[in-house]
């Protein structure tokens, strides 16, 4: 078989999802882009807001990643975002999550509300200048903030 046969019977080939069949196509067209991926960010960044103001480190540093994993995410299904949102993670969340790191609340303060705004500018550098992210006053009522005691 050749690869371009090869080929043809892969693009053929269908896969039960459990609810119905699916080609490979199908399986890579429903994969999230940013307009499923960013509200989870934003979700996440107010958790991760809260999170460090109540000096939980271990769920900040975590929201950070999994922020941080979405974004990447959104790089691989969107590369017409690639860039912008790999300048972003180097540029404003790395900052972010040092001062995580660093358990500094003063430090993550500054660095997180300069994030925040470079976000709502590639926002509006991506055309969607009525997408402006603001933090709730308010912690999520989801989540129950407070550092835990190590047993
Ligand atoms: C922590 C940083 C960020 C936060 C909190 C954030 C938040 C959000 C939220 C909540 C939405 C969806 C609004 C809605 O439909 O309800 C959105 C959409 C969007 N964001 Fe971000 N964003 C961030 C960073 C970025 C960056 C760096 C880019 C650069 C590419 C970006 C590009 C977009 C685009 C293109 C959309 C529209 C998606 C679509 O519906 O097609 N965002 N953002």
């Amino acid at each position: 078989m050749t690869d371009e046969e090869l080929l043809e019977k892969l693009k053929a080939l269908e896969v039960w999802s459990g609810h119905r069949e699916m080609s490979l196509e199908d399986v890579a067209t429903i994969q999230p882009g940013l307009g499923r991926i960013m509200p989870e960010v934003g979700a996440r960044t107010w958790k991760l807001y809260y999170a460090a103001k109540a000096e939980n480190w271990p769920l900040a540093t975590f929201q950070a990643k999994e922020i941080k994993g979405l974004m990447e995410l959104g790089a691989f299904t969107r590369p017409k975002h690639e860039e912008a949102l790999n300048q972003f993670m180097a540029e404003n969340w790395k900052p972010v999550q040092d001062a995580i790191a660093a358990k500094d609340f003063a430090a993550f303060e500054t660095t997180f509300h300069k994030a925040v705004d470079a976000a709502n500018a590639y926002h509006e550098l991506k055309d969607k200048p009525y997408i402006v992210w603001k933090l709730p006053d308010a912690p999520p009522p989801d989540l129950d903030l407070r550092p835990r005691k190590k047993s």
